[in-house]
């Protein structure tokens, strides 16, 4: 079957796009660092609870145009939301896997200035170096909290560039976390492609300029939420976000990917509004999570991480009355 054929099933377009995706680079080490850091962390802690795993999207994925790839269809995400949305997880007890898009915003460095790393330094002599007096705090805490978490074995880091990456990357994690059963969460903050070129569709070279037009047909990419709650992680719990411009439509759209993928949870946002408000979309109920302004350095994340995570802890409580 064609793979642009819009009768095919979900699994047939997932296997699809599996089978014509270039193979992902160093899948033996990703497996084996998820292995070790899951192993790790899902023996149940001191008092006796199962240690919650979550696993944080973040950053736009990339669809490129060629093989040898110069240029690329972009979506939007600087990376915050996942980034500051790991800091208030690991604050809450969770371990997080953070699958980013490589270049966008980390955990731990948004309080490091904007200028270029060359600039935050200043040679002491021809061999040593020193954080220039203005950065020294900031850079230092960055740090400080970075190395606690990874060398503490509480993050694990994993970049993507393109769609084909970050789908194979974000299978590999799921079918790794299915052992935690309701323990996992799926934190899916990525701003991940609708549309791409397959593989096989793509010119091997740079597409010459000089022509007027550009003829590139795009297909939609098969949406993965439906596989990861069906098949990859079935017990584990789901949040996706939908981000519009308008918001006349959000909650709507929200509530719609609610029931047709089977989230536990929608975060609904709107572009330019994304860092003071949001809409935590549930069956039960719609609650607005707002960024508290009389606190400063706030973040919207704070409150949101709060409610997810005691939404996450009621669903494994109930989970485990149904065993
Ligand atoms: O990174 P920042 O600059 O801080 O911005 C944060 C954000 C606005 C990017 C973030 O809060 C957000 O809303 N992320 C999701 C944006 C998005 O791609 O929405 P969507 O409507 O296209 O997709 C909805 C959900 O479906 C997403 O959870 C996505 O992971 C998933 N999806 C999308 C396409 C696809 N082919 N497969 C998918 O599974």
């Amino acid at each position: 079957m064609d793979s642009t054929n819009g009768s095919q099933t979900l699994e047939a377009q997932a296997e699809a796009f599996f089978d014509s995706a270039p193979p992902l680079q160093n899948t033996h080490q990703i497996t084996q660092k998820l292995d070790q850091f899951i192993q790790h962390k899902s023996s149940p802690s001191t008092n006796g609870d199962a240690r919650r795993i979550v696993c944080v999207t973040s950053g736009g994925t990339t669809a490129p145009l060629e093989q040898r790839c110069v240029r690329y269809v972009d979506n939007f995400s600087s990376g915050h939301r996942g980034a500051t949305s790991t800091e208030y997880f690991l604050k809450a007890g969770y371990a997080v896997i953070f699958l980013y898009r490589r270049g966008s915003f980390q955990p731990f460095c948004r309080s490091l200035p904007d200028d270029p790393l060359v600039e935050c330094f200043e040679p002491t002599d021809e061999l040593n170096i020193q954080v220039r007096e203005a950065y020294s705090e900031a850079v230092k805490r960055a740090i400080v909290d970075h190395h606690a978490a990874v060398t503490g074995g509480h993050l694990l880091k994993l970049p993507f560039n393109t769609i084909f990456e970050y789908l194979q990357m974000l299978q590999l994690i799921a079918t790794s976390m299915r052992c935690l059963g309701p323990c996992a969460m799926f934190y899916l903050a990525a701003a991940v492609s609708d549309f791409y070129v397959p593989w096989k569709d793509m010119v091997e070279h740079k597409i010459q300029s000089g022509s007027h037009f550009l003829d590139v047909q795009l297909v939609q990419v098969p949406k993965m939420l439906s596989m990861l709650r069906k098949d990859w992680a079935p017990l584990a719990f789901c949040v996706s976000f939908k981000l519009e411009t308008d918001s006349n439509i959000l909650l709507n759209k929200a509530a719609t990917a609610l029931e047709k993928y089977k989230m536990h949870a929608v975060v609904a946002n709107e572009l330019t509004t994304r860092k003071e408000h949001v809409v935590v979309v549930t069956s039960a109920d719609n609650i607005i999570v707002r960024r508290d302004k009389s606190l400063s350095g706030n973040d919207v994340e704070n409150p949101l991480i709060k409610l997810l995570s005691e939404r996450h802890a009621a669903y494994i409580k109930d989970s485990s009355r149904q065993v």
